[in-house]
């Protein structure tokens, strides 16, 4: 159950990747990750070259299953030394996330047989993704945690499936059973989740990003530039909601750069119980525990086979719950 094209285009088990995350998780994630059947992959943005070779290996170190890159491109030159090194030591997959990598990076990659995943977050950038030649796209709603844009997951994903003809995987929002299975009705062959793998053992999160994802509400999370200038979802924290306030009142150039430089140099606390600047999605605020990689896979996609077989007599109203027909997260 659950084996769609995408695993056979990737050679993994269950289609479920691990979106690169900066600060989220790095080798021991992306190799569990991959070692319980999923896609892991490594985030390079803000990297070096030397730290990038320096994660393959442990990731090969602790796996022999495929891994990804993900490339972020923010600048030419980093981007085709980060295609180049995949080149070299023979990654099978690269991710793509935020912009466009170029015509040229995705021919190299597709000519060394690398396979090509990007993440869209609109029905153009799909289009133009397919254009030049990537394997699939990943359409990731504003309810994601990292950069976004504008539109939500539900109506992103059927529009984008509709555009292209490439495999079409969903992604923002997606914690649990329920949400995998409906990433299927919208038409996707797979999923990819974030904020959902921050919470596990083999995550980079410190303690204080562990009590502060558990603790976290829906609301919770806030759309800014004061990390990285461009639109990033994040955990709404003092110093990010004291840049968006200025922004708000129409704050100067000077004090809005001042602000952002304040979230920026405390994003990576150095002991445990820092506060850090992170990434986190919406759905956070479904987050209750933080278990093994493992066991979360292997739990979500047990329980979305027994809600695959309950679907139809919930659709039909056939099933009374105290509130009604309803798929619960205990269920
Ligand atoms: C902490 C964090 C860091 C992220 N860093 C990156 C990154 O470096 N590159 C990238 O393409 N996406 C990045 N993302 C986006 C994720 O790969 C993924 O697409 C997103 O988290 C999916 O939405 P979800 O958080 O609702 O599961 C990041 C997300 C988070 C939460």
């Amino acid at each position: 159950m659950f084996h769609t094209v995408i695993c056979d285009l990737l050679g993994i088990r269950y289609p479920i990747l691990q979106g690169a995350m900066q600060g989220g998780g790095g080798v021991e994630l992306v190799a569990a990750v991959s070692d319980a059947g999923g896609l892991g992959v490594l985030p390079t943005f803000g990297g070096t070259d030397q730290k990038l070779r320096a994660d393959i290996a442990g990731v090969r170190e602790r796996t022999g299953k495929p891994f990804g890159v993900n490339i972020m491109p923010m600048g030419r030159g980093i981007t085709e030394r980060c295609a180049a090194t995949c080149i070299e030591l023979g990654i099978p997959i690269v991710t793509t996330g935020r912009a466009d990598p170029g015509e040229a990076v995705v021919r190299r990659l597709k000519m060394a047989g690398i396979k090509v995943v990007s993440v869209i977050p609109t029905v153009e950038h799909a289009r133009r993704m397919e254009g030049e030649g990537v394997d699939a796209v990943v359409a990731s709603g504003a309810e994601a945690g990292g950069h976004v844009g504008t539109v939500s997951t539900l109506p992103l994903v059927p529009q984008v499936v509709d555009a292209v003809k490439i495999p079409v995987l969903a992604a923002g929002g997606i914690g649990d059973a329920r949400g995998f299975l409906a990433a299927f009705a919208l038409g996707a062959v797979g999923i990819q989740m974030g904020t959902r793998f921050m919470a596990t053992v083999e995550s980079d999160l410190n303690d204080w990003g562990r009590d502060r994802l558990l603790a976290m509400r829906e609301t919770d999370t806030i759309v800014t530039r004061a990390m990285t200038g461009a639109t990033v979802r994040c955990i709404r924290t003092p110093e990010i909601a004291a840049y968006e306030g200025a922004v708000a009142r129409g704050a100067d150039a000077a004090e809005l750069k001042d602000l952002a430089t304040r979230v920026r140099s405390s994003r990576y606390g150095e002991n445990k119980s820092d506060r850090r600047q992170s990434a986190a999605g919406q759905v956070a605020g479904m987050i209750s525990e933080v278990v093994s990689v493992r066991d979360l896979i292997e739990r979500m996609l047990a329980q979305a086979a027994r809600l695959a077989e309950r679907l139809p007599s919930v659709a039909k109203g056939q099933e009374r719950g105290p509130g009604g027909p309803a798929l619960r997260q205990r269920d």
